[in-house]
């Protein structure tokens, strides 16, 4: 259900990562068994995988939840990406160990990585993540930020078709206060076969950050920021509230 409400869209989201590959890795291509590697930690049912090998690109993947995994397995397999794609169950927290070929490019975006509980959750993920890096890797954090006691409540809602089945998604997000840093996402999806229909709520949290708490974590870590773009590769500014990709390099 999860990816056939977000596959849409997922090419052009690779074609940004390819910009951000070509700009910070100077990477240019090459084949099987020197293609370049991408790392997605936290990948899901590996749709962004899925487009990265189908271009030419060594992938590898993990999750915490064995089903995203075997869905992602699967797929990158009757796709003919077996050789070229490691996917395994793990946590961010611990994985290097795991990875099987030094990473160009690794990447997490939209806010995954703030299922992570604490600063200091995510300074050992960021470690982990420098280990797997090649000497000129990046690593692409796609992360909102935000103005305590500013932001609004609010919704986003999917909708997408795969063969039959039709999934439709209202997810709520309640701001984090400054105390807690913990945002609420609530959501409520219903799927329609022609054989019957079913609705799923479930519920789980977020930790918020401020640019000055991300920027301060980032410090902290074995990773340096190099730069801030949108999702196309470009350069932003770093927003004070709301969503940009920051450029992580070893220190
Ligand atoms: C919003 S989904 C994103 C999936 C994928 N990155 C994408 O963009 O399609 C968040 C994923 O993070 C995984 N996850 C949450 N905490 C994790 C952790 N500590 N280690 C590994 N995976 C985790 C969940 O199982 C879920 O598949």
């Amino acid at each position: 259900m999860y990816d056939v409400l977000h596959t849409p869209g997922t090419a052009g989201e690779v074609d940004g990562l390819e910009r951000i590959e070509r700009r910070f890795t100077g990477a240019r291509g090459g084949s099987a068994p020197t293609a370049p590697v991408w790392l997605e930690p936290a990948c899901g049912t590996g749709r962004y995988l899925r487009v990265a090998a189908g271009r030419g690109r060594r992938v590898v993947g993990f999750d915490l939840s064995e089903e995203m995994v075997g869905y992602a397995r699967a797929r990158l397999s009757r796709l003919g990406h077996a050789r070229r794609s490691r996917v395994f169950v793990g946590d961010m927290g611990r994985f290097a160990d795991r990875v099987p070929w030094r990473v160009g490019l690794a990447f997490n975006l939209i806010n995954t990585i703030r299922h992570l509980e604490s600063d200091k959750a995510l300074r050992a993920h960021l470690a982990e993540v420098a280990r797997t890096l090649s000497p000129g890797g990046v690593y692409a954090v796609g992360l909102s930020t935000c103005v305590y006691g500013a932001e609004m409540e609010s919704e986003d809602v999917w909708d997408a078709r795969r063969g039959t089945m039709r999934v439709t998604q209202a997810v709520q997000y309640l701001p984090a206060d400054a105390g807690d840093r913990v945002e609420r996402v609530v959501s409520h999806m219903s799927v329609r076969t022609p054989t019957g229909g079913r609705h799923i709520d479930s519920a789980y949290t977020l930790r918020a950050y401020s640019l000055a708490q991300w920027y301060d974590a980032i410090a902290g870590s074995a990773m340096r920021l190099e730069a801030v773009v949108e999702e196309d590769g470009h350069d932003a500014p770093a927003p004070m509230s709301g969503y940009a990709i920051y450029i992580l390099r070893s220190k």
